[in-house]
């Protein structure tokens, strides 16, 4: 076999030393950060040593293009604030790897804040058309920065966005980031489909004031609305979802966050995600009933930002096929199809292309921590399956 497993996992373990926190493996690498960018640099370096041709676009998407026509593969190469070391690295070393080894053309790509510093997966979600530039630059994260700004930073490199067209199809394996796998002691999961999300910030406005001295009748404080808006919801979500749905609040901007001070204001995060697109839209009216409830009985006032989303998508059945073949060949009877409750840039991509997605297993189901990890021969495992899947193509299809 042509991979060189030794060079592969050379790669992935330099990866993280760009931004590692020093805690386990882990990363602190969001996107446009000092180590993101320098990352991408390094990466590009690499994709032209394997006989690419780097190319950043206007949103730090870093393409490394085959000539001619081309499968393209890849994943991400920013980080959660706090990030293991393979969410989204393990698919672009990958894709480095099959594109220096493969004879069949392969081009590789990291999108840029996959991991929704801004948006949701914001750098595929621009380059697919699903997202308008205009649209992505008034984005802000949690401490204000425009999306617009942000990308500026990476001005120096950018040139055009890729044509699509000389892509055949895009594979991206990653990491499972659930536990399936990994209880099951197999090594590969081949993704049926990915699921839906939807993604919004809600404020809640009431009256600061000292914790001391105002009565608890009078007050209309933004933690206990929050508190009972999050009790209140998942009471009216029971008979809406099912085993798969999840809902998180992730993100609570509690102002002003001080011990005598009875909350004014708070501004957090609501993210729901399901495979059935109806589903969504009635855990959306629930969401936004449920807040306008709280907040007259409270007396506050209530905002709601505006709503991101993404559908969900089913995986391409002849990339899905090659890939099936690749985990029967590499790992037999030690793998399955599964559905991704995890968000992935193959989502977007497939509004240009037909995609398909591969998974190794997370220790202990663990992700979007630092105490991420695959073991490493499960790494290379999905490396072979993706290896002999690519060999299998049929060009001319
Ligand atoms: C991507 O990291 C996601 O949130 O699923
Ligand atoms: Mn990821
Ligand atoms: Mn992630």
């Amino acid at each position: 076999m042509a991979v060189d497993h030794t060079r592969f996992l050379a790669d992935l373990h330099k990866l993280r030393e760009f931004g590692a926190s020093g805690v386990g493996k882990g990363v602190v690498r969001p996107a446009y950060s000092q180590a993101d960018i320098a990352a991408r640099q390094w990466l590009a370096g690499r994709m032209a040593e394997a006989g690419l041709t780097p190319h950043f676009d206007p949103v730090g998407n870093l393409f490394g293009l085959a000539e001619g026509q081309s499968l393209l593969m890849g994943s991400h190469s920013d980080s959660q604030p706090e990030g293991g070391w393979l969410d989204g690295a393990l698919g672009v070393i990958a894709a480095l790897e099959i594109a220096r080894s493969s004879d069949r053309p392969v081009s590789a790509v990291s999108f840029q804040d996959e991991e929704g510093r801004f948006g949701v997966t914001t750098g595929s979600a621009v380059w697919s058309g699903g997202l308008p530039l205009e649209q992505a630059d008034a984005l802000t994260d949690a401490a204000g920065i425009s999306f617009g700004a942000a990308r500026s930073t990476m001005g120096q490199l950018s040139q055009g966005f890729i044509d699509a067209v000389r892509f055949n199809g895009f594979v991206e394996m990653h990491i499972e980031q659930g536990p399936a796998l990994d209880a099951a002691g197999e090594q590969i999961g081949v993704v049926s489909d990915i699921v839906g999300i939807r993604d919004m910030r809600i404020t809640f406005e009431g009256q600061q004031n000292h914790a001391g001295t105002t009565p608890m009748h009078l007050r209309r404080d933004a933690f206990q609305t929050l508190s009972l808006f999050n009790a209140r919801l998942n009471d009216r979500f029971r008979n809406v979802v099912r085993p798969q749905t999840v809902w998180t609040i992730g993100h609570v901007d509690l102002h002003p966050n001080a011990a005598s001070i009875v909350p004014g204001r708070v501004r957090f995060s609501m993210q729901w995600r399901d495979g059935d697109t109806d589903r969504l839209a009635r855990m959306e009216e629930i969401i936004r009933t449920t807040a306008q409830e709280v907040a007259d009985e409270q007396g506050m006032g209530l905002g709601f930002g505006p709503m991101l989303g993404l559908e969900p998508v089913a995986m391409d059945p002849a990339l899905r096929q090659a890939l099936e073949r690749g985990a029967e060949q590499t790992a037999p009877g030690k793998w399955r199809n599964m559905p991704s409750g995890a968000l992935h840039d193959a989502t977007n991509v497939s509004r240009l292309m037909p995609v398909a997605m591969l998974f190794v297993p997370s220790i202990n189901g663990i992700s979007h921590d630092f105490a991420e990890d695959t073991a490493e021969e499960d790494l290379i495992a999905g490396l072979n399956v993706l290896y002999h899947a690519v060999q299998s193509l049929d060009w001319r299809a």
